[in-house]
């Protein structure tokens, strides 16, 4: 069992990793639950492998939405704002959400407005939602003109995460949420490079005996990042380390071909090729990092994207940033945010990437 505080979360609030909490909610939410009621909300399939006992468990009302990234919508956040109200829900209740990134933000936006905001709890069943989505506060769905456009910042009051949940999910879900497992291992090497050395080979190739280490791992490391800037502001930026070149690519492809963690994999080697370039990490630790993000494949190819359909969501991500420029990018101990870096170098580094090899291994590129 890891207990770990939820800094930015309101007092006392816990983030439990443990395995079969699935299975005792009610319980381990204790005096959070207090005498309120719960509304259990998730999606058409973890409902009936996970959330539906959840629900029982609580003797709370549940709703279960269609499952997929286009239900993360403002339509399926008035349907639950309707059902919410329709079962007479009050700003002292706790509204509880059991399932991926989608579930996780769609659900606690939902909470964050109905009412003016109501607790909410996370109990993540995808790898993506346990290390990222459900910690950070950050919740928000998708429109017409983008992804995570519409949101607010609004912090789970307890987060629970049962590791065994994981064994349903595909393989390349999993390995895709090691993505961001190896990104805060190269934003915190001390704290995570151990663990990946011992742990990351096997719960990529699905056995998943060590996976609850590397979760607690990854979640500490996010959580003293954002403690640090809960608005998004300044140092946070480090967690979009990957994520220029990722975002790009996702986008691209219409969010169809690459799974987030799979454009963060690709936007991960993309950086340590940029930072080796400007000699921010020797040759063999970049050649070890790019090691790593090579347990993660097979990545999806990108040989057929051209640069051209790339480069315009790079100069836009960077508009975005609030005017900043620069990337985020690692060196020997860490990460440097801003970095500048022109978009002749972004293709350069680009054009070396579509020439690997979608299987591996990736240390080729430092040789
Ligand atoms: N708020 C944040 O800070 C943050 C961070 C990262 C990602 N996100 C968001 O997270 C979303 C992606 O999350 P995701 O990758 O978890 O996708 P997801 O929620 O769509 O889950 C992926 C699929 O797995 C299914 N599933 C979930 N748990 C399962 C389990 N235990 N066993 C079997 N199947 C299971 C889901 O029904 C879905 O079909 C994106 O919308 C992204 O924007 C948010
Ligand atoms: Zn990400």
């Amino acid at each position: 069992v890891t207990s770990i505080d939820l800094s930015g979360g309101p007092g006392g609030a816990t983030y439990r990793i443990e395995e079969g909490a699935r299975r005792r909610v009610r319980e381990l939410l204790g005096e959070d639950l207090g005498g309120r009621r719960a509304f259990v909300v998730s999606d058409s399939v973890v409902g009936p492998l996970y959330a539906r006992a959840v629900a029982a468990d609580l003797a709370s009302a549940y709703l279960e939405l269609p499952s997929g990234e286009q239900f993360k919508s403002w339509p399926s956040v008035e349907r639950a704002a309707h059902w919410l109200l329709a079962g007479g829900v009050e700003r002292g209740d706790l509204v509880v959400a059991v399932g991926g990134g989608v579930i996780t933000d769609l659900v606690g936006f939902t909470a964050a407005i109905t009412l003016r905001g109501i607790a909410w709890v996370a109990v993540p069943t995808t790898l993506l939602a346990m290390v990222d989505a459900a910690i950070g506060g950050k919740t928000g769905i998708d429109i017409e003109e983008g992804k995570n456009l519409l949101g607010s910042f609004w912090f789970p009051a307890a987060v629970i995460a049962d590791p065994e949940v994981l064994r349903t999910l595909d393989r390349r879900q999993v390995r895709a949420g090691l993505a961001e497992v190896v990104k805060a291992a190269m934003i915190a090497p001390a704290a995570l490079e151990p663990l990946l050395a011992a742990h990351l080979s096997a719960v990529a190739g699905g056995e998943l005996r060590h996976v609850h280490d590397l979760v607690a791992g990854a979640v500490r490391v996010k959580l003293e990042v954002v403690a640090r800037d809960e608005r998004e502001r300044g140092p946070r930026a480090a967690l979009n380390l990957g994520h220029t070149l990722g975002h790009a690519l996702e986008a691209a492809t219409g969010y169809e071909r690459l799974l987030h963690g799979e454009a963060v994999a690709w936007g991960l080697l993309a950086a340590l090729l940029l930072a080796r370039n400007l000699s921010m990490l020797t040759a063999s630790e970049a050649a070890q990092w790019a090691a790593r993000v090579g347990e993660l494949a097979p990545l999806p190819a990108i040989a057929d994207i051209g640069w051209e359909r790339i480069e315009p969501f790079i100069l836009r991500d960077k508009k975005r940033a609030g005017g900043r420029v620069g990337w985020v990018l690692p060196r020997s101990r860490g990460v440097e945010l801003r970095v500048p870096v022109d978009i002749e170098e972004a293709r350069r580094a680009f054009a070396a990437l579509v020439a690997l090899p979608p299987a591996g291994p990736f240390g080729g590129l430092f040789e």
